[in-house]
């Protein structure tokens, strides 16, 4: 008889990807995938930490099935994932849910096949959690769910340890695969058919550092003259590690699209300081200066913190003239979350949750403000979409340009994975409506 599985996944690209590749492992047992978690045989929760939220919902779903759990006595609930990393956590977790059959962490998602048949074998559950061992996986088989769009890991883990940060810790240090591989795997996907690859890491211009491997901007380039129409998307760049060279490459190769996500968290110098983030917001804007001087109309795209310990209103509304002085074209805001192990979760200074609230608002809007202009440029112009896939609710097709925004249209055939040319007629806040031509 067919077994099912379904995974649920939260947090980051990384995360996403990975849980394509417990997916290809859960193939390989023979198991099918099924949207619907209570009709699976297998559930996986691959988890996140970076905000107490995110372990909440994780917790809060988990807890979901424990009724479930006891009709079917043979489902197996698995959780992996960043949360599972954490000191200490693994522990808790079986604490609190006795009936999850496998708790598993980031450094040994890969060994998941044997832990399945080991639980099939044994009633007590199976926790095994891993210390960062340096060791990078090659030869995965992901079941890939975001075609045309294919993510493809280049580092794995970080050093930089910025001080809100829990990644390091659950991610372990910084490793490059090595670029052969890299470049392997993205002329088998283009021949594939897939229409844009997206290198993951969580600092991926700092890729190769510490190893003989080529730089990143070189890594680009060569993946850049790889045969064939698609598009190349990287993220995330650390801004200490972006070079004039980076944005050399960026220009002098169409397919790496012209959109930059350079995280900044905060436009205050005290701020930065304490979050351990090695630049100055006059560093972060020399880099932009760099950037548009060879791509004038580069989209940039951040991610900001509100809230950080010993944040003042002076250092806040020096994040707000930053992010008007670059005029991002989007922007991810959060709220500082306080993350047990981190040296900032330390300091003694944390600021109050209404405080924190209202600045969040005030930043939300500004960023609202500055995509609506970005969006509103739009009007009357007519752009390249790569179409994701079809929106059930809007019943229209949709897709981004190549700066990342996305577009809206109608059409009579499915054209899912195609380049489609279209005729602003609506931009619509953060996404455009048009027409094809
Ligand atoms: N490696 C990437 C992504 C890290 S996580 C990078 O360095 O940019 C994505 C974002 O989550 C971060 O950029 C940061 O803005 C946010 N984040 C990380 N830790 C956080 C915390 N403790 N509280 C709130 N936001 C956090
Ligand atoms: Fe976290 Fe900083 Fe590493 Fe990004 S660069 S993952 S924010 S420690
Ligand atoms: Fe979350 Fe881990 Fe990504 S903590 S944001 S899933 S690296």
């Amino acid at each position: 008889m067919q077994k099912y599985f379904n995974i649920v996944t939260y947090g980051c690209q990384m995360n996403v990807h990975e849980s394509e590749k417990i997916a290809g492992l859960l193939d390989e047992l023979g198991y099918a995938y099924c949207d619907d978690m209570f009709k699976a045989d297998i559930v996986v929760f691959n988890t996140c930490c970076i905000r107490e939220n995110a372990e909440n919902h994780a917790f809060g779903n988990i807890g979901m099935l424990k009724k479930l759990k006891a009709e079917r006595r043979d489902m197996i609930i698995a959780v992996g994932g960043c949360l599972t990393q954490q000191m200490g956590k693994a522990e808790n977790l079986h604490d609190k849910f006795p009936y999850v059959d496998i708790i598993f962490g980031t450094h040994n998602l890969y060994k998941l096949k044997d832990y399945i048949l080991e639980k099939q074998k044994k009633s007590k559950p199976v926790i095994r959690i891993e210390e960062d061992g340096g060791f990078i996986c090659e030869g995965e088989k992901p079941l890939r769910t975001s075609y045309p769009n294919a993510w493809v890991n280049i580092t794995y883990g970080c050093n930089n340890f910025c001080s809100y940060c829990i990644v390091p810790y659950v991610r372990g240090r910084e490793r490059s695969r090595k670029s052969e591989n890299i470049i392997t795997e993205v002329k088998q996907l283009v021949s594939e058919g897939y229409k844009e690859i997206t290198l993951l890491g969580q600092n991926v211009n700092s890729y190769g550092n510490g190893t003989d491997e080529i730089s990143f901007p070189r890594l680009l380039e060569k993946i850049a003259q790889i045969d064939g129409k698609f598009r190349l998307r990287f993220m995330t760049s650390h801004p200490k590690d972006f070079s004039e060279g980076l944005a050399r490459v960026m220009r002098d190769n169409p397919k790496i699209c012209r959109c930059l996500h350079l995280p900044v968290q905060s436009g205050s110098d005290s701020i930065l300081k304490a979050m351990n983030r090695k630049y100055t917001s006059a560093d972060y804007l020399k880099k932009i200066e760099i950037l548009k001087k060879y791509i004038p109309d580069c989209a940039v795209t951040t991610d900001l913190i509100v809230g950080f310990p010993g944040e003042t209103e002076d250092d806040f509304r020096a994040t707000l003239d930053l992010v008007k002085k670059v005029n991002y074209s989007s922007a991810f805001t959060f709220v500082y979350s306080k993350r047990e192990g981190t040296v900032a979760a330390r300091m003694d200074n944390q600021i109050p949750e209404e405080v924190s609230k209202r600045r969040i608002m005030t930043l939300v809007e500004l960023v609202n403000s500055l995509t609506r202009e970005h969006s509103a440029k739009y009007f009357g112009k007519e752009v390249e979409i790569l179409c994701e896939g079809y929106d059930e609710k809007k019943g229209m097709y949709l897709g981004r340009d190549e700066f990342g925004r996305m577009g809206y249209f109608e059409s009579s055939t499915d054209v899912k994975g195609q380049f489609i040319n279209l005729k602003v007629q609506k931009a619509n806040g953060v996404s455009l409506i048009g027409r094809r031509v």
